[in-house]
């Protein structure tokens, strides 16, 4: 069985089978409302009627609704509506996926997770004329204020001031100014320390003066899926009331040839004081990282996931099928990769042994930012596992997974479903 999350409408799904939520009482999930409205109010009817009471662990399947493209549509009862949490909702799944293992359905669409997913493609699929830092800020505002979070966007100067000059020497090749945006949802206790969500926000990246060849540079405005991947958790997280704390670092720029651009070679200082030989400006995707996962300790997180189109060669590996996942603490890759196989939003779990460190070494610097051919998506994560020495950290490396090429050219909304259900997780604990 496959639970895939489309973008359509919930009225003109072609699933198999639609999946809507109705709480007791009779009070309808969006997507339920959506259907209700399309099918002349068909669903409110049989409420009405007591039909569906909306009990947590009610099903009920409907094999014709007029207006409606689905074959068949799956009411499942969500309960009381104040108490609906984490675990309500991993109960609703269970109940749900039992009921559609009955039927003989191949597939099944879900609208909990899917309206962070269509915020993360939408925003990966616009032209980096408009996505800009700027846009990308603006977003993450309106966020805050359609579901009460704090917003901050740090300018360049703010930035200059915290010592990030790596992140700064990403940007000085741009016309666009970047931004730091944190975001923060305090769903859970006070005393809670939060997860931080740090997502790569590169708004093009052009390769800068060490530029990449021509064909399929239009992609590249995909470079900020992971910021986009974040905002989209993040307005998931937000609509299911989930009872956690929660805290969105993105660090956004473009990555463009100038004057003023990195020439290979320089050296630059890290917010953490570490210096950086910058040997290839393509490798840009690391420098603005570090200097959020430095920034992201502020927060005194309990785990900080990072999401990122780093590396061409995690495509390689693991092509579009699974990301790829990096940690300092193997229960955590373990957590991420349940709940993206769950999820079906698969991440593989790769090494970040010591001996690939030497990779790294330079004679002039700390370190330089990039480590060769060989092993090319790990060096990577090696790389930012020097600037998150003091937290729990995993690295989600989306390069292959957040966007389609060719004729279906499109962002995809993952790793939405995979951050999303870790996060429910969590709050099920
Ligand atoms: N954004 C790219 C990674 C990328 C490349 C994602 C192709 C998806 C498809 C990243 O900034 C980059 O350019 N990485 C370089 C690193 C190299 C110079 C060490 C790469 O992968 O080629
Ligand atoms: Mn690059
Ligand atoms: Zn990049």
């Amino acid at each position: 069985m496959e639970f895939s999350i489309k973008q359509s409408s919930p009225e003109n799904q072609r699933s198999a089978c639609v999946v809507l939520g109705v709480f007791e009482g009779g009070q309808l999930s969006p997507a339920a409302h959506i259907f209700d409205q399309a099918s002349d109010h068909q669903l409110s009817r049989l409420i009405a009627r007591g039909d569906m009471t909306g009990k947590a662990d009610s099903t009920m399947m409907l094999h014709t609704l007029s207006g409606v493209t689905a074959e068949r549509v799956l009411l499942t009862g969500l309960g009381k509506p104040e108490e609906f949490n984490a675990k309500q909702f991993l109960g609703m799944l269970r109940v749900t996926f039992a009921a559609l293992q009955k039927t003989i359905c191949k597939d099944a669409a879900l609208y909990a997770i899917a309206h962070g997913m269509k915020l993360t493609k939408d925003l990966g699929n616009l032209p980096g004329n408009i996505c800009t830092p700027t846009y990308l800020a603006e977003q993450a505002e309106k966020l805050a204020q359609a579901h009460k979070l704090k917003v901050t966007v740090l300018e360049e100067k703010d930035m200059e001031k915290l010592g990030m000059h790596s992140l700064l020497s990403v940007t000085h090749g741009s016309r666009q100014p970047a931004k730091l945006i944190t975001l923060e949802y305090r769903g859970g206790d006070k005393k809670q320390k939060p997860v931080v969500l740090v997502g790569k926000g590169l708004t093009f990246d052009s390769g800068g003066i060490s530029l990449k060849p021509g064909a399929e540079m239009d992609e590249m405005k995909y470079d900020m899926c992971g910021a986009a991947s974040v905002l989209g958790t993040m307005q998931a997280i937000a609509e299911m009331s989930l009872k956690l704390n929660v805290v969105a670092v993105i660090p956004s720029s473009e990555n463009m040839p100038d004057g003023a651009a990195s020439r290979p070679g320089d050296i630059v200082k890290s917010m953490a004081g570490l210096t950086i030989e910058i040997l290839n400006t393509d490798a840009e995707g690391r420098l603005i990282l570090c200097d959020a996962l430095t920034y992201a300790a502020r927060f005194e997180p309990d785990t900080v996931v990072d999401i990122a189109t780093l590396t061409g060669a995690c495509v390689i590996a693991l092509g579009g099928v699974a990301s790829g996942l990096f940690s300092n603490q193997d229960q955590l890759a373990r957590d991420l990769a349940e709940a993206g196989e769950y999820s079906n939003d698969k991440a593989w779990h790769m090494p970040l042994w010591d001996e690939y460190q030497q990779q790294l070494d330079s004679n002039f610097a700390d370190m330089q930012n990039i480590g060769g051919r060989a092993a090319g998506s790990i060096t990577a994560a090696c790389f930012l596992s020097r600037f998150t020495k003091d937290y729990r950290w995993a690295h989600l490396d989306i390069a292959g997974t957040a966007w389609k090429s060719g004729k279906e050219k499109g962002a995809t909304g993952r790793p939405v479903p995979l951050l999303t259900q870790y996060l429910i997780n969590r709050a099920a604990k």
